[in-house]
């Protein structure tokens, strides 16, 4: 999900006129699919015990912070807010998905005594 639509905003962001009606549905979507998806891993979380909860679960409330921050700037500059979310996820996917996340991963299959590959 995230990966699809970061290749459309990044298309979007190098445009010199974003349609910015389309980047806010985009958007939009991504701020639900985000909830939901935290949702879902803090539960999870929380149902395993993991000792690393408050810290993970900040880093997902900023995130839906820095999105919907992006929701509010989109009348004024579409391109540019396509440029900065761009920036924004590209961190985030390597930043969280392929550090805490791996880490939440990891430790499961620590937990468990048994290797899980996750994320691929
Ligand atoms: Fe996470
Ligand atoms: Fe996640």
């Amino acid at each position: 999900m995230v990966t699809g639509f970061l290749a459309e905003v990044e298309a979007m962001a190098g445009q010199e006129r974003s349609d910015g009606g389309r980047l806010g549905l985009l958007v939009g979507d991504l701020v639900a699919y985000c909830k939901d998806h935290f949702l879902c891993e803090e539960e999870f979380m929380l149902f395993i015990g993991y000792p690393d909860f408050a810290a993970h679960s900040e880093w997902h409330r900023q995130c839906l912070e820095a999105v919907e921050e992006c929701l509010d700037s989109l009348a004024g500059d579409p391109a540019a807010t396509a440029r900065r979310l761009t920036v924004y996820l590209r961190g985030w996917l390597t930043g969280h998905l392929a550090g805490a996340d791996r880490q939440l991963g990891e430790y499961l299959s620590r937990q468990l005594g048994s290797e899980i590959k996750y994320g691929r």
